[in-house]
């Protein structure tokens, strides 16, 4: 086999979710790590904006700007060979109109993504279509946004209650209908996240979203026990296995085997 039919692609994905086996997704945001996640098995290194809370020590997702989320992408893509690199829109890189949001994705493939990811529901559609119609892979990502944090109230379960889980199928609906290859679930009641993934053909990537999702993701600090802020409680550490390959190697088996998230990690 060449090495170009080793690498993981979105259709590696698709076919992943249609056979029912799970996929391993880590955030990655330097070169050694992508490596290694990718040596563990790890199909997806979402390069996260993540990175402004665990790397660079801010309070929210915020600040990061595009700079850094290039720069960092341009580091997972130098120490990867193998894995499907999704990196982040910036808050602000893609909310003003469809043509910001094309300029701003382009710097980011550019820099060695396979696709972008950007947060919001209905109100992103017309920007996904957009991008996907322009040759750009995109990740959605629905639930808890972190880049609306303020306007959330905190960083809280969402989709509770008979019309917000309504109002989440609509999304994750119009989403894939806008042409997402990818949708990112976050922090939100396992059995909706299990409706959701029925009732979509893509992969969903869940974060505190129950067992059901087609593939788990977790913060690569949070998962090796690093982060000194507040660990949610859908996260688990890893680290007892005794060394970080280890570790990574134990995240990649448990996602495979369903072993996590446990039933202590999900929300009702
Ligand atoms: O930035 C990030 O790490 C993310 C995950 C929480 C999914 O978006």
């Amino acid at each position: 086999m060449t090495q170009a039919a080793l690498k993981i692609t979105l259709n590696t994905l698709q076919q992943m979710t249609r056979d029912g086996e799970k996929i391993a997704v880590v955030t990655c945001y330097d070169a050694s790590f992508a490596a290694l996640l990718e040596g563990a098995g790890v199909e997806v290194l979402l390069v996260g904006d993540s990175l402004g809370m665990v790397v660079q020590g801010q309070e929210t997702t915020l600040p990061v700007s595009m700079d850094e989320m290039e720069y960092h992408t341009r580091c997972v893509a130098r120490g990867s060979k193998r894995a499907f690199i999704v990196a982040d829109m910036p808050f602000g890189s893609y909310q003003e109109s469809p043509q910001q949001a094309v300029r701003n994705a382009a710097r980011l493939m550019a820099a060695g993504a396979h696709m972008v990811k950007l947060e919001g529901g209905a109100v992103m559609a017309e920007t996904v279509a957009f991008l996907t119609a322009r040759g750009i892979p995109v990740c959605g990502h629905l639930g808890l946004l972190p880049q609306s944090v303020h306007q959330l109230g905190g960083y809280r379960v969402q989709g509770r209650g008979e019309e917000e889980a309504a109002r989440l199928l609509a999304d994750a609906a119009l989403l894939q209908q806008a042409g997402v290859g990818m949708l990112v679930l976050e922090a939100i009641p396992a059995q909706l996240a299990k409706q959701v993934t029925q009732q979509l053909a893509i992969p969903t990537i869940g974060i505190g979203a129950g067992p059901d999702c087609s593939g788990q993701v977790l913060v690569l600090y949070d998962m090796l026990g690093i982060y000194p802020g507040k660990t949610p409680k859908f996260a688990r550490n890893f680290m007892g296995a005794g060394s970080v390959q280890a570790a990574l190697e134990g995240y990649v088996k448990a996602v495979r085997d369903g072993s996590f998230p446990g039933p202590e990690h999900a929300f009702l």
